[in-house]
């Protein structure tokens, strides 16, 4: 096992500890996610009962071949916990998501959760995020449109013109599990006062969703070589 993997694991047990039977789970998408469904997998199957929402359709095929049972955000909510990953994080426990391109569902689980927990490798905490382009969620009609609007609105804010990409994958449009499209924008690691970029970009016509949840995550889990060190929202 890599040591990323290794850290992954160790994220991921710390996480299962949070866990009890007859809990309601929101179940985040990407490799540490994964890390921790496997886990959660082996303790359903020795007796745990606990019921999960995946957030991406990826999350819900292997929890189920897991034997984990699955059941719908409606009949659900509130969920006790939603237990995700993060691409970054900062000391104010403000995070960007949207790597796997999973950011909609996950932002909906984790607002449906008493708490939200994440998991994250010591590298992707940082004082000021950013350096990780920042994933945009778009309908796709008229999302080359959306995009300018999204570039005035980054520009307004005083970051002047940022690299923007639309994500592809295998040389095809990326396309969500809503059949969005995803454009991901360098801002740099400076990326400054995100509440009101957050707001800004929620405002634009097109955006269904943007990976900054600020004020969402209530703990961190921070696995690094020397340790696993939980950080929560004062
Ligand atoms: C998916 C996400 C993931 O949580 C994020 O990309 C981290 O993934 P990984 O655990 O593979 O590093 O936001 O949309």
């Amino acid at each position: 096992m890599s040591s990323a993997d290794h850290l992954k694991q160790q994220a991921a047990a710390r996480a299962l500890e949070f866990v009890t039977s007859g809990m309601r789970l929101g179940l985040g998408s990407g490799s540490t996610s994964e890390a921790f469904i496997n886990l959660l997998g082996t303790r359903v199957r020795g007796g745990l009962d606990v019921v999960g929402v995946p957030t991406s359709e990826r999350t819900a095929q292997l929890a189920r071949s897991l034997g984990i049972a699955l059941g719908d955000l409606n009949d659900l909510a509130p969920l006790d916990l939603d237990i995700d990953g993060a691409d970054e994080a900062d000391y104010q426990l403000d995070l960007i998501k949207g790597g796997g391109g999973a950011l909609l569902r996950e932002k909906i689980v984790a607002a449906s959760a008493g708490r939200m927990i994440v998991m994250i490798h010591g590298d992707k905490l940082v004082k000021t995020m950013g350096a990780f382009p920042l994933p945009i969620e778009v309908i796709a009609f008229g999302h080359i449109e959306t995009a300018k609007r999204i570039a005035a609105a980054v520009e307004a804010l005083g970051y002047g013109k940022v690299p923007m990409t639309l994500r592809h994958k295998n040389d095809a449009i990326y396309k969500t599990d809503s059949n969005n499209v995803i454009y991901d924008v360098a801002f740099g690691p400076t990326m400054a006062d995100t509440k009101s970029l957050a707001t800004a970009l929620s405002c634009v016509p097109g955006v269904v969703e943007h990976g900054l949840y600020i004020g969402i995550a209530k703990t961190l889990i921070i696995a690094r070589d020397s340790g696993i060190e939980v950080m929560d929202r004062s």
